[in-house]
């Protein structure tokens, strides 16, 4: 089948001619395939650009000489730790690009916060045609060539789309064979052949671009084979010399496929599809079990999930697997953009509140919010949120259990969510049968998302297993208080409350267990109810609690200088 290209990828010049000799030895196997001599002149069109910048700084006057002595001095920059290190992002999806969950969130907020810990990071995408317009108007094409991938030797075209925004570079790797779907997911049969592609793909352009990163951060499944690739096919090449980590978002997802398919759609080599590496079972293989394997580390996105994905019921049958490669295992636990969930400034807002006046405020969000979605306007209401995919992972069977007993005639339900058929009827049921105190909103709406984090009084998050969660973490930065299991990243996250101290950021019940849930929403109506104001200052103590990415935007810089010292 031949492969497709993009029509505005001749728009802008390629790379300089040198950086093609930095392909990966793959794609240089068949001289035949190599892009047409043509496009030389168009990469030499690229160089004056780069001269006219150099000749601007020669030409800017020398700033010292020209201050006057008793000039203020210039606020310092703050200091940055060194050595800086370069990273390489590696993921399926990004805010504002395309986000189907928190991993979106990550890729967006942390390459920010590296940046700001001295790393030069640049994070490789697919580009998916999902991607709003607006995106792809600002994309420049940096360059194309093509891959050998399959085990039949078919080649593939493989464009690089570049926007630089905040002072992160993201790289769109272009293919309108396999990103030309609407989703950034389908189904398995489309999925496997995407990211086998999209991983290599990743690799050669950073070979193509020329930029070597000491660390090459790679998330989840559909992008845990590179660190395969590097190791089994990109030796000899510039970018064998990066040290990779994996981050596992969630275990649940793992790309496990039959063997011949992922054979054919890698053509990696017979060896590899062993127990130690990507062999699942005597049918399947498993991308994300060959990644862990060859990782320089692993990372998850807390403590106690790290801890936990090593036990049988949480480990998705990778338990013994990570256990074996415990020694390279690590909780980072994440964080969140507190520029874009600032509940100050956000323009999505009917009335920013700040920690000063949270509690005289957020009511007026309440009342709107109310209005909005056809609720019983009433500032007494006790509200519960719920913004979740919805799926078993996200504990929405225990809900189901106690929503008769939850809707008290002073407590309103509002939920943000879509995913499986059963839930999404269920919800769409309570609804109904509770007029006037729940709403069900089956959508994927982030403003409606920042407006409900506001309203709310309190946020369900009864996962069954949560690798960190981040919807804990911005109700808290929205003074909204988390009912949360104690469970991976939430338990890491929610310091329960205690009656006795008058302590904690949320309400927390530790077993899977509906009757606990239920307990736990009651202690806090208790709280809201009959202690206003011990509840007002648990609102207060959350949203002065420090949910940003820089500690943890630390710690993986030391984990880079640990790999790269
Ligand atoms: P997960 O990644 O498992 O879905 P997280 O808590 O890590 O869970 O992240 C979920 C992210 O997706 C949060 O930013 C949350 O606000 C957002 N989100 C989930 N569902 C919706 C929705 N229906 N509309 C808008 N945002 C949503
Ligand atoms: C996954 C997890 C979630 C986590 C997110 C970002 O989707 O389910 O708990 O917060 O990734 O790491």
């Amino acid at each position: 089948m031949p492969t497709k290209k993009t029509a505005e990828t001749k728009e802008t010049a390629p790379l300089t001619p040198e950086v093609n000799e930095a392909a990966p030895k793959a794609a240089e196997k068949t001289a035949a395939e190599k892009k047409p001599a043509a496009k030389k002149p168009a990469a030499k069109k690229a160089a004056p650009k780069k001269d006219k910048a150099a000749e601007k700084v020669a030409e800017a006057p020398v700033q010292p000489a020209e201050q006057p002595v008793e000039a203020p001095a210039a606020p310092a920059a703050p200091a940055m730790p060194e050595p800086r290190r370069s990273v390489a992002f590696i993921g399926s999806e990004c805010y504002p690009f395309v986000k189907t969950g928190g991993l979106g969130d990550v890729m967006y907020a942390l390459p920010k916060a590296l940046i700001a810990q001295n790393c030069d990071v640049k994070v490789i995408l697919p580009r998916y045609k999902c991607i709003p317009q607006k995106y792809q108007d600002k994309m420049v094409f940096r360059g194309d060539f093509s891959m050998d991938l399959t085990a039949d030797g078919r080649r593939y075209y493989v464009g690089i789309m570049e926007y630089v925004w905040d002072g992160v570079v993201y790289d769109f790797i272009d293919n309108e064979e396999f990103f030309s779907w609407g989703n950034p997911y389908t189904n398995l049969v489309d999925d496997i052949p995407k990211f086998c592609y999209f991983a290599k793909a990743a690799l050669a352009a950073l070979n193509y671009m020329n930029w070597v990163p000491d660390i090459i951060h790679c998330h989840d499944w559909q992008a845990a084979l590179v660190p395969v690739f590097q190791q089994a096919m990109f030796q000899g090449t510039p970018v064998a010399s990066a040290k990779s980590v994996l981050t596992i978002h969630n275990l649940r997802f793992q790309g496990i496929y039959n063997t011949q398919t992922i054979k054919y759609w890698t053509n990696l080599p017979d060896a590899l599809f062993d127990y130690a590496v990507l062999k699942q079972n005597w049918v399947d293989a498993n991308m994300l079990k060959a990644g862990l394997s060859y990782a320089s580390m692993i990372t998850t996105v807390s403590h106690t999930y790290a801890a936990e994905i090593q036990t049988p019921f949480y480990g998705e049958g990778l338990d013994a697997h990570l256990r074996y490669h415990s020694g390279k295992l690590r909780g980072i636990v994440n964080g969140i953009d507190c520029q874009q969930w600032d509940t100050m400034t956000d323009p999505l807002l009917p009335v920013n509140y700040g920690i000063t006046d949270v509690v005289e405020k957020k009511k007026a969000d309440k009342l709107a919010l109310q209005a909005a979605l056809g609720l019983e306007q009433n500032e007494n209401k006790f509200v519960i949120g719920l913004i979740s995919r919805l799926t078993n992972q996200k504990g929405l069977d225990l809900i189901n259990a106690i929503m008769p007993a939850l809707m008290d005639g002073n407590t309103q339900v509002v939920v943000l969510g879509t995913g499986d058929k059963e839930y999404e009827d269920a919800f769409r049921y309570y609804e109904n049968a509770y007029k006037g105190s729940v709403c069900s909103n089956i959508m994927y709406d982030e403003g409606r998302a920042h407006q409900i984090y506001a309203a709310a009084d309190a946020l369900l998050v009864p996962s069954l297993f949560e690798p960190c969660g981040l919807t804990q973490l911005i109700a808290m930065r929205c003074g909204t208080v988390p009912i949360v299991r104690e469970t991976g990243g939430l338990k890491d996250t929610v310091q329960p409350y205690n009656e006795f101290t008058n302590e904690g950021n949320g309400f927390t019940f530790d077993r899977y267990e509906a009757g606990l849930l239920l307990d736990a929403c009651n202690r806090a109506k208790t709280v809201y109810f009959t202690a206003r104001d011990r509840w007002d200052q648990m609102v207060v103590r959350d949203m002065a609690k420090d949910v940003s990415w820089e500690n943890s935007a630390k710690q993986y810089r030391d984990l880079y200088l640990e790999l790269k010292p």
